[in-house]
């Protein structure tokens, strides 16, 4: 089976034809293309939505042909075109939806469209063999929370965050440092050269508390503090001490997870999933508690954890794999869409 995949929710246009061979278990990427937005939206300090709008509609058509092309298999073999429904700013999602659509409508083919959190979970699958149920966390611009996938479209909520999503967390600490959006990966570098020997210390919110909710505004207003006192900062601690703080948060919310519901549901393995889990101190400390649970730990390679189409094409050939036989051409795009409504 083979699917086209198109994401276009946020600030990155991309298109992958991905392949899965019949009892195969994992996939093979034919090819991807990916054109990020990042330098057109940093002078706004962040995504400006009718900006990105019209960079998607730009490039799109570019985009599919060349993908189609260095996959060197023809439009006809392939079996279905998947986009992403949402969630994530309207405009794109209904640019990228309505081309997988035509295509569909013109090949004759199904539209598969994909909740764009599912593809980011779902993506671990294909290049480690996962069985359902398992745990995973979920840490993206837009989302934090921690979640049972039961099945391949049955996820179970267990906690959130209340107010900021982690990758946006990064995003406000980064640019109250004086850095450009996106923020996460300045900070992981700040902090990965600072030397040791911390003085400041930011809070670490509901960490004591025992549900499994998440809360990084805090942390982030401390920042705002420190940064706005007459005191000197010293850039490479801070972002050392946050990195560390909302690290220390998430180890304390996996843990009460990873306790409470391994015996009740039998998981046994962990997966990392979302823009922030490119971070290589939170994988390195996630996959540390995971060896003292005694959980299997998996986080997809770095270039599938931030947006990319190549998870979008896989989501559409796990559903197509259950007997799905795809979404309505009426089907609409949805801006909000929680994984617990698939
Ligand atoms: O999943 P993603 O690519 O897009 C959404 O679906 O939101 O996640 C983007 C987020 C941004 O907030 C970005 O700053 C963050 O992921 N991010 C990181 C790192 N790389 C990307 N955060 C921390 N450390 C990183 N290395
Ligand atoms: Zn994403």
């Amino acid at each position: 089976m083979i699917v086209l995949g198109i994401e276009s929710s946020c600030d990155e246009t991309s298109v992958a034809v991905v392949e899965k061979k019949k009892k195969r278990v994992f996939g093979r990427v034919l090819s991807e293309n990916t054109l990020s937005q990042i330098k057109k939206h940093q002078k706004f300090g962040g995504v400006v939505p009718e900006l990105a709008s019209r960079e998607h509609s730009m490039c799109l058509d570019f985009l599919v042909r060349k993908t189609i092309k260095e996959s060197k298999i023809k439009l006809d073999q392939i079996n279905a075109f998947s986009a992403t429904l949402g969630p994530g700013l309207l405009g794109g999602l209904l640019i990228g939806s309505n081309y997988a659509k035509t295509l569909a409508l013109i090949m004759k083919k199904p539209f598969l469209g994909i909740n764009h959190l599912q593809a980011h979970i779902l993506v671990a699958r294909m290049r480690t063999k996962i069985s359902y149920p398992f745990l995973c966390l979920l840490v993206s611009g837009g989302h934090t929370q921690i979640l049972i996938s039961k099945n391949y479209n049955n996820f179970q909520l267990l906690g959130e965050t209340l107010d900021d999503a982690l990758g946006e967390a990064f995003d406000k600490v980064a640019k109250l440092l004086d850095y450009d959006y996106p923020g996460g990966p300045k900070i992981e570098k700040l902090a990965s050269k600072f030397k040791g020997g911390k003085k400041i210390k930011l809070p670490r919110p509901l960490i004591n508390q025992k549900n499994l909710n998440f809360s990084f505004s805090g942390i982030k207003t401390s920042v705002r503090q420190l940064v706005e006192s007459s005191k000197v900062i010293d850039k490479y601690e801070v972002a050392a001490e946050f990195q560390e703080s909302v690290t220390e948060c998430l180890l304390k919310k996996c843990e009460g997870a990873i306790d409470h519901f391994k015996k009740k549901y039998g998981l046994s393995s962990f997966i990392l999933a979302g823009g922030v889990a490119s971070n290589k101190y939170i994988r390195e400390k996630i996959k540390s508690l995971c060896q003292v649970k005694n959980m299997k730990f998996i986080v997809p390679e770095q270039e599938l954890c931030v947006d990319n189409a190549t998870m979008i094409a896989w989501a559409g050939l796990e559903r197509l794999e259950n007997g799905d036989i795809g979404d309505s051409i009426e089907s609409q795009a949805k801006p909000r869409w929680e994984l617990e409504k698939i």
